[in-house]
């Protein structure tokens, strides 16, 4: 099959190789996806530049991305959950980063995929797993409800597009900070756009003057913003922050799950969540899509379509 791998961990996109590699095997348990679209993440170039080793074992060569959408073709012995020509996607990553999504076919463990929902179409499913589940998950542990105030540091990337939507369809108001540019954006997904930079923490209090009730923030670094609008017994969450932990708040990494997706895909089924593409790539141009991932303002998600 068509692939792109990398041989050695790079700080750019040096390694990146589009070629020939094996077709991968399916086990008990798994299924294999012809791949229709897999979703670009920041991680696939953190991972790639050996930023996670001291996380994750890397067997070379590596085939990266974590996200994918597409069609079964076969399953793996005893594997009733699926049947080829299901149409699926999944938050595929594995416990040693080796055979990612990147590629034309990928094993991916039944418990991890869902069905792909008639809603979205195969670049947005492929933007969806794991930005939609890392929003749930940061959402899930704040317990955000109806009454709270959730600020969302970074509104307008992939997981913070996401977590605006969610919020709102849990009955929160949600701030979300993001550039000018991205405010009408941040509109219309149903949250009240604020910039970030200096005077942010003025710019929250003036929407919120009691303080919001929790915080979410894909960004990182933004610790002392984040306790400084926080109302008392305010939750805070941070996906790129590890240090929230000293200050009562939860350091969040998400996890495969199937069942998990299969709940937003059911908000995407009844009009709660929509997935914006800010961009496509074909196969032989994940490095072109990396580096639009580096400059660090997308608006929604990058694709890669094979
Ligand atoms: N721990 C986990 O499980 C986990 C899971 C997913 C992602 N992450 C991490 O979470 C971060 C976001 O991921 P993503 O996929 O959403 O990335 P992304 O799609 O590249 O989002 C980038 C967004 O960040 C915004 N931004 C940049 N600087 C900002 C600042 N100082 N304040 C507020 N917003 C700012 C940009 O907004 P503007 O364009 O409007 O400026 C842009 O929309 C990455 O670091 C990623 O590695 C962690």
């Amino acid at each position: 099959m068509h692939a792109v791998t990398y041989d050695a961990y790079a700080d750019d996109n040096s390694r990146l190789k589009f070629g020939e590699v094996p077709d991968p095997r399916v086990g008990p348990g798994q299924v294999l996806v012809e791949v229709r679209a897999a979703g670009v993440n920041p991680v696939d170039w953190k991972v790639m530049s050996g930023g996670l080793d001291g996380m994750m074992e890397a067997v070379f060569p590596v085939i990266p991305g974590w996200d994918v959408a597409g069609v079964v073709r076969a399953v793996g012995p005893d594997t009733p959950e699926f049947a080829p020509g299901d149409e699926v996607m999944a938050y595929a990553r594995k416990d040693v980063v080796q055979a990612g999504t990147f590629a034309q076919l990928v094993a991916v463990s039944a418990a991890d995929a869902a069905r792909k929902p008639a809603a979205l179409d195969w670049a947005q499913a492929g933007g969806l797993p794991l930005a939609g589940m890392t929003a749930q998950r940061s959402l899930d542990r704040l317990d955000v409800g109806p009454g709270d105030t959730l600020l969302v540091h970074g509104a307008s990337g992939g997981v913070g597009s996401m977590a605006v939507q969610i919020g709102r369809d849990r009955g929160a108001r949600v701030i979300g900070t993001a550039s000018e540019r991205n405010h009408d954006f941040i509109r219309e997904l149903g949250g009240e756009p604020v910039s970030y930079g200096d005077g942010v923490v003025d710019r929250v209090r003036a929407l919120a003057p009691d303080g919001v009730t929790a915080v979410a923030d894909f960004v990182g670094g933004q610790l002392d913003t984040t306790l400084a609008v926080l109302a008392p017994g305010g939750r805070h969450t941070s996906v790129a922050d590890n240090t929230v932990e000293q200050h009562g708040g939860h350091w969040i990494w998400v996890r495969p799950d199937g069942a998990k997706l299969a709940e937003l895909a059911a908000l995407t089924e009844r009009g709660a969540l929509k997935v914006t593409v800010a961009g496509t790539y074909p196969l032989d141009e994940v490095g072109a899509a990396f580096d639009a991932s580096r400059e660090g303002h997308t608006r929604g998600k990058l694709v890669i379509v094979p």
